[in-house]
This record gives structure tokens, C-alpha cells and sequence, in this order.
């Protein structure tokens, strides 16, 4: 935690220099354990807002009636996807989402999860690295990731906002976080004063280091030659990128 609060914070800390631990080979318990752990934080940070918004958005602008497809990036324990299709559900809104994470625990944990039923919404989970998905995934209406985009180098970025520009036929969101020493340091506390999952307390800090600024999310739309995204503090300390079309 040292590391990641007491470094400079003019610039994003590279992922490959300053691992999360969740990233690393773990066990299933564990890395289920820490996923559950940092729903629990996603839900005290009103971390579903920004999507939750995004997808109003999206449902104004939205022309005709077929069913949605929504694609959700980096889905982890899956908490943010059904957050999505109860707020689809309770709208009457018909739905397929499609949680992808590159950890197979992640759509083994997922599945796990006992959930009320969300009529006309259906989830599948996807185990794949987004590149890998991107080449043969059909195009979705919307393409949504939260705390997903801190996961990869400077060079990926550009990549993946590419992907997502192409791909969506509606619009996309990224939320993620906004990099702040001050905020990493109040998660490492309060993750320690609320016993969060050790990796939390450790990946939660060190997250903030990775994640991003304005300057840097408009410096990777210029370089994917992005017009029209709109940048925006979804919730505390989130700073979200989205699109619609
Ligand atoms: C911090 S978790 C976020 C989980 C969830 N979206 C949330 O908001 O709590 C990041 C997730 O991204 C996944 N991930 C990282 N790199 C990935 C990649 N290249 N392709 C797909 N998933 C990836 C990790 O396995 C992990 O489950």
C-alpha cells in the first residue's frame, strides 16, 4: 500500500509495475472472496451509478424495440451486470447481457450468485481476454466495463476504445477510477477499518495509482481518433468515458 500511495501521481502508475494481486494466479475462494469483498464497496460507492445513468441514456435515445445487447467487459463477481438487468427488468425492457472476464473464476463465481428473477433479461458469462473476444464477438448495442480499463498498459488503451467505438451500435461507457493519492490512501484506511478482503486493501490503492485523469482519457481518444465521448465524475472518485450514438 506504501508503494501505491507514496509515489508521484502527475502520471498513471504502468500495471505491469505495480501489480494487483487479483491479477496474479490465485485460488478460486480467494479471488471469489475479493470480488465479493469489493461488491460490497462498489455498492457504499455508489459504483452502479454511472452505468445505471449510462443506460438511461441509452434507452432515450434508443430506436425501435428489438431486444438489447449489452456487453460488459472485465465483469468479475458480475455484481455491476445484474445491477443492469434489474434496472432493464424493472423498465420492461428485453435484454441478452454478456458479462466477459479473462479469469474463468470470475464466470465460475458469477454463476454461483442466487439472483431474483429479472423477467426478459437474461445474463451469460464468458470466459475470454477482451482482445481475444473482440475478434469474433457479435456487434452489440451497448459495450459497458467498470473498474475494467485500470487492468491495461498505455499502448492497450487506444486499442480497446477502438474496439468498443467500432463494435457498439449505441454507445459505450468505461468506468473507472479517478487517480488520486488521496483517495488511495482513505480506500487502504477504510478497507482496513471495514476488514475488506486483504486483496482489496492491498489492489484498492494501488488501483487508484493505475487509473486515470482527464488529460490522459482525452490524450487515448485522440490516439484512437475518437470524436464525441464525453467525460464525466460518475460517483465519487469515479471519472467515466462514454459514448452514445
Ligand atoms: C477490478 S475487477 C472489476 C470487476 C467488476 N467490473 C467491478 O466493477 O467490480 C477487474 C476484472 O477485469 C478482468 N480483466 C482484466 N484484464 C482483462 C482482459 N484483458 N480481458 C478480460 N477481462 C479482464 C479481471 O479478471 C477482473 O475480474
Amino acid at each position: 500500500m506504501r508503494e501505491a500511495v507514496f509515489r508521484p501521481y502527475g502520471r498513471r502508475a504502468a500495471p505491469r509495475a505495480l501489480p494487483e494481486r487479483m491479477d496474479g494466479e490465485t485460488a478460486f475462494e480467494t479471488f471469489r472472496d475479493t470480488l465479493e469483498s469489493l461488491a460490497s464497496v462498489n455498492r457504499m460507492t455508489f459504483g452502479y451509478r454511472p452505468n445505471l445513468r449510462f443506460l438511461d441514456r441509452a434507452l432515450e435515445n434508443r430506436r425501435g424495440a428489438k431486444p438489447l445487447l449489452i456487453v460488459d467487459v472485465g465483469s468479475g463477481y458480475g455484481d455491476g451486470l445484474r445491477a443492469m438487468a434489474r434496472h432493464l427488468a424493472a423498465r420492461g425492457v428485453e435484454a441478452e447481457l454478456v458479462g466477459v472476464d479473462r479469469n474463468p473464476h470470475a464466470a465460475r463465481a458469477s454463476v454461483e450468485v442466487a439472483m431474483e428473477e429479472t423477467p426478459g433479461v437474461k445474463i451469460r458469462w464468458i470466459t475470454a481476454d477482451v482482445f481475444d473476444y473482440a475478434r469474433r464477438a457479435p456487434r452489440p448495442d451497448l459495450v459497458t466495463s467498470a473498474l475494467f480499463t485500470h487492468h491495461l498498459e498505455d499502448e492497450a488503451l487506444p486499442r480497446f476504445l477502438r474496439w468498443m467505438d467500432g463494435t457498439a451500435r449505441a454507445g459505450w461507457l468505461v468506468n473507472d477510477l479517478y487517480r488520486s493519492r488521496f483517495a488511495a490512501a482513505g480506500f487502504g484506511l477504510a478497507a482496513t477499518l471495514l476488514r475488506k478482503h486483504p486483496f482489496v486493501r492491498h489492489d484498492g490503492p494501488v488501483s487508484f495509482a493505475r487509473s486515470f485523469r482527464s488529460a490522459d482519457w482525452r490524450r487515448f481518444l485522440a490516439e484512437a481518433e475518437i470524436e464525441g465521448a464525453e467525460l464525466r465524475i460518475g460517483a465519487p472518485f469515479r471519472l467515466c468515458v462514454e459514448k452514445h450514438v
